[in-house]
């Protein structure tokens, strides 16, 4: 059993909906097929897929229909020996896990256990919960950090109610007993335009003594280094997002 992650598919089967990027940058051409053809090669039987937010253009679940499709056949299937068929992992939870991306209008953050229900056994949605991976908690929220395009005041609303959300993640394993953490946001956990070299997202993944924060969101070349990334204070921090990692999942913990 591996970890991997990868952020920002920005499917739109059933959308017409499309960033820029989508349109102009090459390394979007034929996306969801080089995905699934990385994820067919690199994932085995047993490993867990972490996608970090911005899954679907589709703005209600309806239109997302053939997007969540496409990420249930990412499913690498049951490690041998494992029973329970090809939906249960050896916790009987999916093996891809979803946090919630700025993008994802589908998934309402209150209706997360809706969701859960909805596609028991297929995906698991990370909001106010964790998700058990051995001895680890894999932990985490959408985050949020400024970007200039509503007011710093306005932005630190958001941030506050964000770090609630991760604080109740947290809480969640800890409860359980769980004491190791691996930390998902998936806007980056600092500030490129506050030129923050910390953040509460950051002091919270100290504080709870996270192994690793893994983000997403940052797309483009000019983007890539907008946050932390490398070790600092004893943390690794990952950016994941799909063109960054040229649609490659970034393996997070060992077999
Ligand atoms: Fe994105
Ligand atoms: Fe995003």
């Amino acid at each position: 059993m591996a970890l991997y992650a990868i952020g920002d598919l920005h499917l739109h089967f059933e959308s017409e909906l499309k960033a820029p990027m989508q349109l102009y940058d090459k390394v979007w051409v034929n996306h969801e097929q080089m995905f699934q053809e990385n994820c067919a090669r690199l994932l085995k039987p047993g490993d867990v897929l972490v996608l970090v937010g911005d899954h679907s253009w589709g703005t209600k679940l309806e239109h997302c229909q053939k997007d969540l499709q496409y990420i249930c056949s990412l499913d690498p299937g049951p490690a041998e020996g494992e029973s329970g068929g090809p939906a249960a992992s050896a916790a009987g939870l999916p093996r891809i896990v979803l946090l919630r991306g700025n993008h994802d209008m589908f998934w309402d953050a209150k209706k997360t256990a809706q969701l859960n229900a909805r596609y028991a056994g297929r995906l698991f949605f990370l909001q106010n919960n964790y998700y058990p991976y051995g001895d680890y908690a894999l932990v985490g929220t959408k985050g949020y950090c400024y970007e200039g395009l509503d007011t710093p005041e306005h932005a630190e609303k958001l941030v506050e109610r964000e770090t609630e959300r991760l604080r109740v993640s947290f809480e969640a394993a800890a409860a359980d007993g769980y004491r190791k953490f691996i930390m998902f946001l998936h806007y980056p956990p600092t500030s490129a335009l506050l030129w923050q070299r910390n953040s509460v997202f950051t002091k919270m993944a100290e504080k709870y003594g996270a192994e690793q924060v893994v983000y997403a969101h940052c797309h483009g070349e000019s983007r890539f280094h907008d946050s932390i990334r490398g070790w600092k204070r004893g943390i690794h921090y990952s950016l994941v997002s799909g063109d960054c990692l040229r649609w490659h999942p970034q393996q997070i913990l060992p077999n």
